[in-house]
């Protein structure tokens, strides 16, 4: 499903060029748990971004579905990512003084899907993410950060994308949150058959994923399987 093959991103500040991703090469199955982890500045959301295809890498191709997505236009990668592509953030980005159910309708709204079928559709996300039906009309200020997460979640699946992205979903978590956050990934993967990719610089919230790829200046260090993930059906 994923092809990252010889991508290099190169940042220029002033006269200064850097590698944030230095050739870098893996490949991601359909149905696979995925964690990165490496230390900070190591290229992480670098990754990340072009795999959520929002950036072009400077060279080295990303097949996404077999499509060459590296060398594509904003509104091309504008039309992957609504077809594709779920995004769970750090920051939960959620809008506040506006309820739970509204927040994960948005997405759709901008895909143009009506009333009711929003509606619909927002309900399953929320519950497939865990939440409790009671939450769905309180303001998404009114709720834990847990529960927040959650609705993050949901509001990366409602577009029902095959691939879910997030990057570091649980750094503003306590460890306790953060663990139930991480099982209801699991279950999204295990369950629902979705690939995910999660960043993370915690070893115990990357032994979540069924693999955990290790990069560090930029290059990939150690490919390890923590588990056989579950093939796509
Ligand atoms: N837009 C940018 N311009 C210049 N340098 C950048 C930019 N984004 C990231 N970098 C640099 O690239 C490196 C990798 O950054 P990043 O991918 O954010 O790492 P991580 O997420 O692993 O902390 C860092 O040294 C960072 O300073
Ligand atoms: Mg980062």
């Amino acid at each position: 499903m994923i092809e990252i093959k010889n991508i290099t991103k190169t940042y220029k500040t002033g006269d200064v060029e850097f590698n944030a991703l230095d050739n870098i090469s893996f490949t991601i199955n359909d149905g696979e748990f995925v964690a990165i982890m490496g230390p900070s500045g190591s290229g992480k959301s670098t990754l990340m971004h072009i795999l959520g295809a929002l950036d072009n890498p400077t060279s080295g191709t990303y097949l996404l579905d077999e499509k060459d997505v590296s060398t594509l236009s904003d509104d091309a990668l504008a039309d992957i990512r609504k077809d594709k592509i779920g995004f769970v953030f750090q920051a939960f980005n959620l809008l506040p003084r506006t309820t739970v159910l509204r927040n994960v309708m948005l997405p759709l709204v901008y895909a143009g899907v009506h009333g009711a079928e929003r509606i619909a559709r927002a309900r399953t996300a929320l519950l497939s993410a865990g939440l409790d039906e009671n939450h769905f009309q309180h303001m998404s200020n009114q709720i834990s950060g847990g529960q927040i997460q959650r609705v993050a979640i949901a509001r990366a699946l409602v577009n029902n994308p095959s691939l879910i992205l997030a990057d570091e979903p649980t750094g503003n978590l306590d460890s306790k949150t953060g663990e139930i956050v991480m099982g209801t990934f699991q279950k999204l993967n295990k369950e629902l058959g979705r690939t995910i990719i999660l960043i993370t610089h915690e070893q115990e919230i990357a032994e979540h994923a069924d693999r955990i790829l290790f990069i560090k200046d930029g290059m990939l260090l150690e490919d390890r399987t923590i588990r056989k993930s579950t093939p796509r059906f």
